[in-house]
């Protein structure tokens, strides 16, 4: 334990996802923290500035998330880095496809559950083994709330996220022994670029949006990785099998 359980020194973090969004904001904090960092996604050039910008020991890693090779890349470059392997957020995720289930073609299905559900399984496979050969250690899920309602035209997607709710549980269970917490958060509307294509698209669906929030906003992505970077810490120990909403309310608005 750290005098200060809400730092993260001398601890490596794995972040898939972590060339824009929801993942580089999880790396800035972390990195706040005292994290060193493994940032996993595909586009280099954007990890190579994320990395230059951070004050830890940083590494990058290029490659698809649901490719175990890509998992057995981050992990050999976290024992580069040479402090434990503490954390894994589970974050590369899309969402590039809007129609009603009937209609939407199998390769979509392949698709978004290839990159949300599988990457999520490969990397939470690769690096809880060397979690359980250490001891113990994090991992953070991201599921969302479309994973926990109905919401219309992304059928694959709101799968995929019910599904890493159920991973997480799973797991949960399964690590749980060896002193590995696993907990999903499931963040509601956060402008990203994953969002802001659909928004600026669907002027009509914003609005909705906006109007259904009772705080009368969208989150930022700062917003989503406090509560991501939280639970990688010594100040969420007793939290495990848990899906945290991060939604300023929308999900109680009904
Ligand atoms: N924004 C929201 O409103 C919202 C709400 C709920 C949940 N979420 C979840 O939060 C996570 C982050 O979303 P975001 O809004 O930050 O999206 P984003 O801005 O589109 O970022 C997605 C990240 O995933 C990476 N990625 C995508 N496919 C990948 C693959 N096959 N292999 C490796 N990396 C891959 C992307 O990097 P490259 O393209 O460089 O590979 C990027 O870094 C996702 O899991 C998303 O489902 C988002």
């Amino acid at each position: 334990m750290l005098d200060n359980p809400y730092r993260l020194d001398d601890r490596t973090i794995i972040v898939t996802g972590a060339s824009r969004g929801i993942g580089a904001a999880v790396a800035r904090t972390a990195a706040r923290q005292g994290a060193n960092l493994v940032l996993v996604a595909r586009s280099k050039s954007a990890l190579e500035s994320l990395a230059d910008e951070l004050p830890t020991t940083i590494r990058i890693v290029d490659g698809d998330v649901s490719d175990t090779e890509t998992a057995e890349r981050a992990l050999d470059a976290a024992e580069e880095i040479g402090s434990r392997v503490w954390g894994l957020v589970n974050n590369a995720g899309i969402n590039p496809y809007y129609g009603p289930i009937v209609e939407t073609p199998l390769h979509e299905w392949d698709d978004v559950l290839r990159v949300n559900l599988l990457g999520a399984a490969v990397f939470a496979r690769a690096v809880g083994r060397v979690m359980i050969e250490h001891g113990g250690g994090r991992i953070v899920n991201l599921g969302s709330i479309a994973g926990l309602t109905g919401l219309p035209n992304i059928g694959p997607y709101n799968a995929s996220k019910a599904a890493i709710d159920a991973l997480t549980r799973t797991l949960a269970v399964e690590l749980g022994p060896s002193g590995v917490l696993v907990n999903s958060i499931a963040p509601g509307t956060i402008r990203s670029e994953m969002v802001d294509g659909l928004l600026t698209a669907n002027p009509a669906l914003a609005e909705r949006l906006v109007a259904k929030a009772p705080i009368g906003r969208v989150g930022d992505c700062q917003e989503a990785a406090e509560p991501i970077v939280f639970l990688l810490t010594d100040a969420a120990s007793f939290i495990t099998g848990h899906v945290l909403v991060v939604d300023g309310g929308r999900l109680a608005a009904g």
